[in-house]
């Protein structure tokens, strides 16, 4: 099978380049065995991968057109050619590694871990069977890009707009019954950009490997604010 693979790398080239590979293709193959192959072929190939099960988040690139997880991604679903890029509207370190910084930086910016102003019990926090379950479709992210990278207002603000991976992260904790800093995370994300530059587009539901759902979680965030207005 044909694959056209984004061939870059700032230090030395004046311009990027698309380079085609023939790979032998079997039964079951994923894209992140494609990509093996062909760094086999050319060893100056960059890709980032590690866990080649979907877990560590780190192989996401661009398909044909669509954002995906390239070890989570069977071969088979693709017509020749397969045209491989890095993720749209981030810097390209090199070929297909980019640069995930603001991704990261709002991530952190929603304060990823439980607040607490009770004291923390000595064993465990208690969460009812029914609590714990708001937290399912939310704690399965594993932070690959692949939504906040095909999101349009991350591409025009991604200093200023969080991106639908960090929103939905910001209410996973404003979900869990254990976390105590409800009006604090809800100050923190007010304003224009934060949370408001969301166009409910859903390219980023459509982009999640994981099947999960960034626009129903900015809903929610933006009911909770709602609610807590009147
Ligand atoms: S729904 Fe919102 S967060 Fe998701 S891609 Fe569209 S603008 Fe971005
Ligand atoms: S929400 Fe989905 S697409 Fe976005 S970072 Fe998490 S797993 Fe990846
Ligand atoms: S290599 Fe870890 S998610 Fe694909």
């Amino acid at each position: 099978m044909r694959f056209e693979v984004y061939r870059y790398n700032p230090d030395t080239d004046a311009k990027p380049r698309m380079q085609a590979f023939d790979v032998e293709v079997e039964r079951g193959m994923m894209l992140r065995d494609v990509l093996l192959q062909i760094k086999a072929m050319d060893e100056s190939f960059a890709f980032r991968h590690s866990c080649g099960e979907g877990v560590c988040g780190s192989d996401g690139v661009n398909v044909n057109g669509s954002n995906r997880l390239a070890c989570i991604t069977p071969v088979a679903e693709f017509q020749e050619p397969v045209v491989i890029r890095p993720f749209p509207g981030r810097p390209v370190i090199r070929d297909l590694v980019v640069d995930m910084s603001d991704f990261y930086q709002q991530y952190q910016a929603v304060d990823p871990w439980l607040k607490r102003k009770d004291p923390v019990p000595e064993q465990e926090s208690l969460q009812t069977p029914e609590q714990r379950a708001r937290l399912d479709g939310l704690w399965e992210c594993v932070m690959c890009g692949c939504c906040s990278t095909s999101c349009p207002s991350f591409w025009w603000n991604p200093d200023k707009f969080l991106g639908p991976q960090a929103l939905l992260t910001a209410w996973r904790f404003l979900a869990d019954s254990r976390d105590q800093g409800e009006e604090e995370r809800l100050d923190a994300l007010d304003g224009p950009y934060k949370l408001f530059r969301c166009h409910t587009i859903m390219n980023c539901v459509e982009a999640c490997p994981k099947h999960l759902n960034p626009t129903g979680a900015i809903g929610h965030i933006r009911n909770l604010m709602l609610k807590k207005s009147v």
